[in-house]
């Protein structure tokens, strides 16, 4: 079996070819093609892949290419990871945003528009070219902001794209450690959009024990959601966002927690990066350590300025073994290649699972998995602010693909503005205005002002 990893140089891929070592099951993953624009990225992740392979029995076999028609031709499995304009675009989507007083962050707000802006074209491209060259392979996507950009990819793929992200699995796992219970045998209600979601329910045995779990401040406040929001916000909604819900929640403190913050996230990754990717080949220690270390300065600075916002300290240890993401896109792989049912929380097409959403909006949810794909299993409706919440986003992921389909400007300056993380349709405009002069990807929306 092959899969097809584009984006073949970023730094996550270490995370799913460690997965796939790990799997010596019948049928496994046997060859992994890395396509990426940058051969050097690519050179210096391939070390890291070779030496995690050493030891190893028949490790998959690792090539290297930067034709995207070849990378597809003939592979089963395609995992998208992508970023368009690099960790450099994030910086300025950060940047920018903050400069005008706004939240500025990878995935949400202004800075999860203009990283979608840039992004959709290229995943469109991608779409098509996998429905050209390898009709029958699944596109597994986690390029972020991964729920629209799964939405623009099903407009060409249909149901053979499925979004993933590991935050939906890490909070499962955090609740049911915190409620002791063997996260296997609970059903996890969640519901909303990718970064949008809210765990309302965790039924075991037939019985809902998120009320347990809320009348319990000692155990509330023992992991990760528990500590950002607090229990007494978690008790007056009675459900446990997503971690990304902190930057609606507590906009306020976290935007000025960033504020004040030395670098934003994104200026701090790329210089973890930046450190990484330029290390000689052959330098003192070996690229798996090298590799290692950057992961774990990383991982244990995520979020980081929102903890302090909250007061909520340092991460769990439990939580700086990576979310996850690879074991979800592992058992994705496996539950379609092999027909095995299983049930994942995945970003898909939401064919009347989720009411309040057409049928083609992507949402995330449980899905039941199997040779067939993922299809969303029927979801209690979002209720309220909730519901208000999910709508209001899911008009602006619209606004964005047609402004990234369209080139219509105006589709731009309506999502900025409509978000409810930005406050005024002036400070949109500046958005716009900025990200289009510092973004070479956003030059397409400049002088389409009457679309
Ligand atoms: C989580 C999210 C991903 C996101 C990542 C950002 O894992 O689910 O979608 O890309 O955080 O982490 P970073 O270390 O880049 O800030
Ligand atoms: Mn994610």
């Amino acid at each position: 079996m092959r899969l097809t990893i584009l984006g073949g140089g970023g730094f996550r891929v270490p995370l799913v070819y460690r997965a796939l070592l790990a799997d010596q099951g019948k049928g496994r993953v046997t060859e992994v093609v890395l396509h990426d624009l940058d051969p050097a990225r690519t050179a210096v992740i391939g070390r890291v892949l070779a030496d995690q392979a050493a030891g190893v029995p028949d490790p998959p076999s690792v090539t290297a290419t930067t034709d995207l028609d070849e990378a597809l031709t003939g592979t089963d499995f395609v995992f998208s990871a992508i970023r368009v304009g690099g960790t450099e675009g994030r910086v300025a989507d950060e940047r920018i945003a903050l400069e005008e007083g706004v939240l500025g962050q990878e995935t949400v707000g202004a800075g999860g528009i203009a990283y979608g802006l840039r992004t959709v074209p290229v995943a469109v491209r991608i779409a098509r070219r996998v429905a050209a060259v390898a009709p029958d392979a699944w596109v597994i996507n986690f390029t972020n902001p991964a729920g629209l950009v799964t939405e623009a990819m099903s407009r060409h793929l249909g149901d053979r794209v499925i979004g993933i992200c590991d935050s939906p699995v890490g909070l499962g796992r955090r609740v049911a450690a915190a409620l002791g219970v063997d996260p296997a045998s609970a059903w996890f209600d969640y519901a909303g959009l990718n970064h949008l979601g809210w765990l309302r329910a965790v039924r075991v045995g037939g019985r809902d024990v998120l009320p347990d779990l809320l009348a319990d401040e000692a155990a509330l406040t023992s992991f990760e959601e528990g500590r950002l929001f607090g229990a007494e916000w978690l008790r007056a909604i009675g459900a446990i966002p997503n971690e990304y819900l902190h930057y609606y929640d507590f906009n306020r403190d976290a935007v000025a927690a960033m504020r004040a913050a030395e670098r934003s996230r994104g200026a701090l990754v790329l210089e973890q990066q930046c450190d990484f990717y330029a290390r000689p080949a052959g330098g003192p220690g070996s690229a798996l350590e090298a590799w290692e270390a950057t992961r774990r300065a990383r991982e244990s600075t995520y979020m980081a300025e929102n903890r302090e916002a909250a007061g909520a300290g340092e991460r769990a240890a439990s939580d700086l073994e990576s979310g996850g993401y690879e074991k979800v896109a592992l058992a994705l792989m496996r539950a379609i290649a092999h027909d095995e049912r299983t049930t994942l929380i995945l970003n898909v097409r939401n064919r009347g699972a989720l009411a309040g959403l057409d049928d083609d909006a992507v949402v995330e949810v449980p899905c039941f998995v199997d040779g067939n794909g993922a299809r969303p299993v029927t979801a209690d409706p979002l209720t309220g602010h909730a519901l208000g919440l999910v709508t209001t986003i899911k008009a602006v992921e619209r606004a964005v693909l047609a402004a990234a389909t369209t080139g219509s400007r105006a589709a731009a300056l309506r999502a900025l503005a409509t978000h409810p993380l930005v406050d005024s349709v002036a400070v949109a405009r500046r958005l716009l205005e900025r990200y289009e002069t510092d973004s070479p990807h956003l030059g397409y929306l400049r002088g389409k002002a009457d679309r």
